[in-house]
């Protein structure tokens, strides 16, 4: 993963190229580093930790004048998490690189350049690139033509930025799978991982697609193949402004997101849906066409957005539409039978997701019938790739742990269901009644949030314990799944979600008073069998949590706290459910005091394999 920002401007770089990795932060944060040009060459700064570690080492350098610069935050990938391996690298005195991605070949190259004579200051695969630029240069003379030369020997996924002080007014980047945009400011030219980088510079951006290079220049900016053919590229101004990452008055970026939704669910649906239906074209022009040809779903998305596949597979399938669910790393490297008119449906709040991106390419290879994505970034990999296309408009989300980001999932497909389900088994009176629950959705979710007191009390039950259980049937099993992914990633407890049936073929041997269980309750034709699993779990000592639907009846014992959720319709309780998971978990870490925001070891994009 990582972030890069490179930036030359008339006015000092620093404080931009540390806001801009503040904002990649999500993309990794065990170590950063910067190096600006100055006259007498690289001042580079580099430190283990998160941006803030940065600045400390930075100290009274912070005021730096330096007009031209390059920065990076990591994930580590090749070689741990030290200052030795944190980027940018540096040749003695001449080139500069911050790189994102990772690089297959390096092992050969890496021998290819210990035998020329080149010596590695880092284990990184990143200090490849840079010797073979450095080689090319000396060779051609020009910056530009030396990273020409070089990507082309490379394979793997990389975004990279470089400057040299032989050229110190020009900075080269080059990306072939991993993001890259390009800024363009009043006072300089930018190159980022993403638009958010630079929001507090431009608006105005440049998207760097696979295989293409950059120039930026106090003249401006260059975009060519790797034939070096000039590219024209439209100029994309986002919406998005610098503010709407902030913090505002909350703690942290997840209880933010967590309270956005209602706003954010309610932007989903704005321009979407009429009176009884849901509109057509929304997903792209040709939608009606392909909806109605469409004979199977095959669903494919990583970590929070694959739950949220899981939810629709139920949804599509009651609605008389097969529908396959893949993890997106195992779909691209296995061999399968894709049907007919088939659409293939992925699912990214990013849309860079690396697996998710090469599972797409695959189906397409395959000959799948047609591709719709529903992503949360609209000038993103993903979006480009695929025929249609579906926004989720939740507006940024920091927070590594997903929340907002897969409620509206969740919204868009309800909509696409009712809309491809509508030439299969949906009904029109099914279709409106969809859409009233959708309606009603929003002010739903606000009241469920009302619950956060009840729920943060409840939170200290779970501090002192190592391992959780969560319980669903029918669509709440992979909201189960949701609230255990939650609880683990960001309070470090050990989750598992069983789908309740499945309690007495094993996990029921792991329960007693050390291991609570969580139990999603909404009121179907299902909760009688829950409620019987809610039994097998209290017959045997165990503690536990049931959040339930006023009408459910569930009655609060010794040993079992209920949460009523107020009276929710089925269709939308996945949705309405998933946030007091959410808030559980939240309140769990913050008593726990874990970095809930970066939790250790994960990244938000996972741009590599
Ligand atoms: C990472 C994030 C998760 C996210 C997953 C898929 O693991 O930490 O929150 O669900 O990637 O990301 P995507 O952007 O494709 O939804």
């Amino acid at each position: 993963m990582c972030g890069i920002v490179c930036a030359i401007s008339t006015e000092a770089v620093l404080p931009l190229l540390i806001e801009g990795l503040k904002r990649l932060e999500y993309r990794g944060y065990d170590s950063a580093g910067v190096a600006l040009l100055n006259k007498n060459g690289f001042e580079r700064t580099r430190s283990v930790g998160r941006i803030a570690d940065l600045e400390k080492a930075l100290g009274n350098g912070i005021n730096n004048t330096s007009t031209a610069g390059i920065a990076h935050t990591r994930w580590a990938t090749h070689g741990a998490p030290t200052q030795k391996n944190a980027h940018p690298h540096l040749t003695p005195g001449k080139l500069a690189i911050v790189h994102n991605g990772i690089i297959e070949n390096h092992q050969a190259l890496r021998e290819e350049l210990i035998k020329a004579g080149y010596v590695f200051n880092s284990e990184t695969d990143t200090e490849v690139i840079l010797h073979e630029v450095d080689r090319q240069y000396q060779l051609a003379g020009d910056l530009y033509e030396a990273v020409r030369a070089t990507v082309k020997r490379l394979k793997g996924a990389y975004a990279i930025g470089l400057i040299s002080s032989d050229e110190p007014r020009r900075i080269v980047g080059a990306r072939s799978g991993s993001p890259m945009v390009v800024g363009l400011g009043k006072k300089g030219h930018y190159i980022a991982s993403d638009m958010a980088a630079l929001l507090s510079v431009t608006q105005d951006f440049h998207i760097i697609d696979d295989d293409e290079l950059v120039e930026i220049s106090d003249d401006g900016v260059r975009i060519t193949d790797l034939d070096g053919k000039l590219v024209q590229r439209d100029v994309f101004t986002s919406d998005q402004h610098a503010g709407a990452a902030d913090l505002g008055h909350y703690q942290h970026y997840m209880l933010k997101e967590i309270h956005e939704q209602t706003q954010a669910v309610s932007d989903t649906l704005e321009g979407r849906i009429a009176a009884e239906r849901v509109l057509p074209g929304i997903f792209g022009a040709q939608d009606e066409t392909i909806f109605k040809q469409t004979g199977a779903i095959q669903i494919i998305a990583c970590g929070t957005s694959y739950h949220a596949g899981l939810v629709a597979q139920y949804w599509f399938e009651k609605f008389g539409i097969a529908c396959r669910v893949e993890i997106a790393s195992e779909f691209r490297s296995r061999q399968h039978t894709i049907a007919d008119n088939t659409l293939l449906v992925t699912l990214s709040q990013s849309g860079e997701t690396i697996d998710t991106l090469a599972a797409l390419k695959v189906a397409k290879q395959e000959g799948v019938a047609h591709t719709l994505t529903i992503c949360n970034a609209p000038e993103s990999s993903l979006v480009r790739d695929s025929e249609l296309v579906f926004m989720t408009h939740a507006g940024p989300e920091i927070g590594v742990a997903s929340t907002k980001a897969f409620t509206t999932q969740l919204v868009s497909l309800l909509l696409l269901v009712v809309s491809i389900t509508k030439h299969h088994r949906l009904s029109a009176q099914d279709e409106a009644r969809i859409v009233k629950e959708l309606r009603e959705l929003p002010a739903i979710i606000d009241e469920t949030l009302r619950r956060e007191k009840e729920i943060a009390a409840l939170a200290r039950l779970f501090t002192d314990k190592q391992h959780a259980l969560f319980l669903g049937r029918g669509t709440q099993y992979p909201i189960a799944m949701e609230g255990a992914l939650k609880l683990k990633e960001i309070s470090y407890i050990h989750a598992e979600a069983y789908a309740a049936g499945e309690l007495k073929h094993g996990p029921l041997a792991l329960v007693d008073e050390k291991m609570p269980v969580i139990a999603v309750a909404p009121n179907n034709r299902l909760l009688e069998k829950l409620k019987s699993n809610i039994e097998e779990v209290r017959a045997r000592g165990g503690r536990m949590l049931v959040f339930a639907d006023d009408h459910a009846q569930i009655n609060q014992t010794k040993g079992v706290d209920i949460i009523n959720i107020g009276r929710v319709d089925n269709i939308i309780a996945p949705i309405v459910f998933t946030i007091p998971l959410q808030m559980l978990a939240y309140h769990v870490a913050l008593i726990k005091g874990t970095d809930l925001d970066k939790p250790r070891n994960l990244a938000k994009s996972v741009t590599v394999e």
